[in-house]
């Protein structure tokens, strides 16, 4: 045990809260002594008898001549009683003493410190632990209370640093989290979380308690009535005094609340099924999103905050029938054209990826209706082109390129203004190549520094078509002119430098938009309408790279990859891998929803390098970091040119795969536009050893799939983001027969 942190702690008012501070630094270690003070002579010989504190005594009064400088007192008593405590502490505090408390309302304590001191001295440091139980009590007190829970504390100007820093120190040892807020901001936050929720629950379960049929009710109360009203049996005169003390943030809370009640009773009175699918679907999206939250699952949670490290044994082959998830860029477009159509629109086989429901939350922020997704099936009841609504804030979009870009063009044409924001990598990538052309057609849109985001996109303009050559091969910069384009006057056209996915042209063409397209150039006229249809996404052909790549490697292996996209500007990676000698069957080709579909099968054969042509690279531009793992187990050498996009993907996908591959024993040879790989051929092709993905989904799936043709285990940082477009990557590459564990 170290030196204590803190001198002796003295907690007024020995219950849950003082309690388990209390129990809990003892445990730590980390203060000399602690005594209790309580008003009641049987809870101060309780709290000894529990071993909560060393010893108790119920006058604060005879205590204090006692204290030194390095001591805490923890003030536990409800709101209204803490000015009572104050009183007694005024000018009889020894220097050097801290005080700091746990009331739930925070302007009410400094209100009391005013009172009593005539300002808030320098010594107090108001704090809220976010931590409690139903229970509560002296016997309720428990050593891990507080162990990654909250802890807010509310510190003035005045405040000084050491009391600051010992409180603060004081909470970390618990295992606690310590967090700063400004007092109003604290009050405002618990009315809305906490306060709000408490009235509700009591008032619910008074009023049907109130019921002559109240034993009924409660019999037949299942787990709703029971979840919901839990709250209710927390400590009355605790929450009397909450209310009383955070009144005008509470009563604004209930107005709202009430507002929004009654214009849901209105909705169930009129049988507005529409109204009550928005409010159910936004509501269960919104509570499904903080369950993640709490498990540490969410897509908005830094990479950092969810570590994933893959860990794959070296050899094996794959074999089996697989279905991987739905196409990504489909189930983007799906969401977005579904939500500007008239009617609804049916989607099956929808990615439910963090990329594609970060386009989906975006919709739902911006007033569309959208069920599920569940199994893959997601219901968009579409507002028609000119029906968004400004979202409540910034439009978070994750790691998802496609989504800003899209939405980009998209927003441009509405009626108010919309920031767009995203992960550290999103963050890093350029979009002037979005805002330039948009910026020809009259949109207004701001970047940050160098063209990154956040973006800003203005409302309110009005655009004009334009005739855009693009300068790169991107279906994210075409997608983006085209769908700005709906909202243009006269005519919109782009023309490729090379042929890029063209899921934008042939879905808008389902919801029955008419483009015109002839060679390079696709173009619509603005003004016309999108109607709802039903969309089948096939499985993702980028996805299924992986397991293409891991059978064309490993000996031995046979895979059929079922419902593939095998839209042919997506098919480059059949072509390369084909032309590198794999063996690829396609099977069951049919047309699905105007895509074309095919069961793949891939069956081990020898693979040699070769000289990738340019025309293939915007055909297969995201499934390189994959082939790169089979050019390095081919005979001979392969050479990339063309591919200087590589560079500006999730991650530097040409530098983050060279230097991977280099790290296994590979000879690869970055260029500016590419890369050369020496093959291994038949021998074994990586040794073993630790690579970053950099948080970048396709590195990392393309090292794990590097395994089957190693000699030792092959470690993989940063792998979270691999839910971005294939969540059950894992479970499915052990299902084939990679031995993959996850850290
Ligand atoms: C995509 C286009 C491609 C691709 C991305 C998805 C799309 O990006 O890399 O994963 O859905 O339009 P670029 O347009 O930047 O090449």
């Amino acid at each position: 045990m170290g030196r204590p942190l803190i001198g002796r702690l003295v907690v007024v008012g020995i219950g849950l809260i003082g309690g388990s501070l209390a129990l809990s630094l003892k445990a730590a270690g980390a203060c000399r002594e602690v005594v209790g003070v309580a008003r009641r002579p049987r809870t101060c010989e309780q709290a000894v008898e529990l071993g909560i504190v060393d010893r108790a005594v119920t006058d604060l009064g005879e205590l204090l001549p006692e204290l030194d400088a390095g001591d805490v007192i923890f003030i536990a008593v409800p709101t209204l009683a803490v000015e009572q405590v104050f009183a007694e502490l005024r000018g009889r505090l020894p220097a050097g003493v801290t005080v700091t408390d746990g009331a739930s309302v925070k302007g009410s304590v400094i209100a009391a410190a005013e009172r009593v001191w005539g300002r808030v001295p320098e010594f107090l440091v108001p704090g809220h632990p976010i931590a409690g139980s139903e229970r509560s009590g002296v016997t309720a007190a428990r050593d891990d209370l507080y162990i990654a829970h909250r802890i807010i504390l509310t510190p003035l100007k005045n405040t000084a640093a050491d009391h600051l820093q010992r409180v603060v120190q004081m909470w970390q040892a618990t295992g606690a989290e310590v967090l700063n807020m400004p007092v109003a901001e604290h009050d405002e936050v618990l009315a809305a979380t906490s306060h709000l929720p408490h009235v509700i629950a009591f008032g619910l379960v008074d009023t049907l308690a109130h019921d002559a049929e109240n034993e009924n009710i409660f019999r037949y109360a299942a787990g709703g009535f029971r979840d919901f009203t839990r709250i209710a049996s927390s400590d009355p005169v605790m929450w009397r005094d909450i209310m009383l003390a955070n009144r005008d943030a509470i009563l604004q809370a209930i107005d709202l609340y009430s507002a929004n009640l009654s214009s849901l009773r209105a909705a169930i009175a009129a049988g507005d099924s529409e109204r009550l699918m928005g409010v159910f679907t936004r509501a269960k999206a919104a509570r499904d999103h903080f369950t993640k939250l709490l498990a540490r699952k969410a897509y908005t949670e830094p990479m950092q905050a969810q570590e994933v490290t893959f860990i794959a044994q070296p050899g094996g082959a794959v074999s089996g029938s697989l279905r991987v998830p739905g196409d990504k860029s489909m189930s983007h477009r799906s969401i977005m054209l579904g939500s500007l159509a008239e009617g609804v629109t049916e989607v099956e086989g929808f990615l439910e990826g963090e990329d594609a429901l970060a386009t989906l939350q975006a919709f739902r922020d911006m007033g569309v209706v959208i069920e599920g997704p569940v199994d893959g099936r997601v219901v968009i009841h579409g507002v028609g082109l000119h029906g968004l609504q400004a979202p409540p804030g910034p439009l978070y979009l994750g790691n998802s390129g496609t989504s800003m870009r899209l939405l980009a063009g998209l927003l441009a044409g509405q009626a108010f203004d919309v920031t767009l924001t995203g992960d550290e990598s999103l963050s890093r990538r350029p979009m002037n190549r979005v805002a330039d052309p948009l910026r020809e057609m009259g949109a207004v849109i701001e970047t940050g520094p160098e063209g990154r985001p956040p973006l800003v996109v203005k409302g309110g303009r009005t655009l004009h078509g334009i005739d855009y050559l693009l300068p790169m091969a991107s279906a994210q910069v075409k997608s983006c002119v085209l769908l700005a384009g709906l909202y243009a006057d006269g005519e919109t056209s782009t023309t490729e430098p090379a042929p890029t996915r063209d899921h934008t042209e042939r879905m808008l063409q389902g919801f029955g938009y008419e483009v015109q397209r002839s060679g390079a150039r696709a173009m619509l006229s603005g003004g016309g309408k999108l109607v709802a249809c039903k969309i089948d996404v096939p499985a993702d052909i980028s996805s299924a790279t992986f397991f293409m790549v891991a059978a064309a490697i490993a000996p031995g292996s046979d895979v059929l990859l079922e419902h593939v996209g095998i839209n042919p500007t997506r098919d480059g990676v059949i072509n390369i891998l084909r032309a590198m000698g794999a063996d690829i069957e396609l099977l069951n080709r049919r047309e699905v929803g105007g895509e074309p579909v095919a069961d793949i099968r891939v069956r081990y054969a020898p693979l040699k390098g070769i000289r990738i042509p340019e025309d293939q690279v915007p055909l297969a531009i995201d499934e390189f970091p994959a082939l790169f793992v089979a050019a390095a187990c081919a005979e001979g050498e392969t050479v990339l040119t063309g591919a200087e996009e590589l560079r500006v993907k999730e991650s530097d996908r040409i530098q983050a795969m060279a230097d991977g591959l280099r790290i296994l024993g590979v000879n690869a040879e970055p260029t500016p536009d590419g890369i050369v790989i020496q093959g291994a051929g038949e021998d074994t092709a990586f040794g073993g050893g630790t690579v970053d993905s950099l948080g970048d989904h396709r590195i990392a799936m393309s090292f794990a799939v590097a395994s089957l043709r190693a000699r030792d285990t092959i470690r993989i940082l940063h792998c979270a983001n691999v839910a971005t477009s294939f969540p059950n990557f894992a479970e499915l590459a052990k299902r084939a027969g990679l031995k993959l564990q996850l850290a």
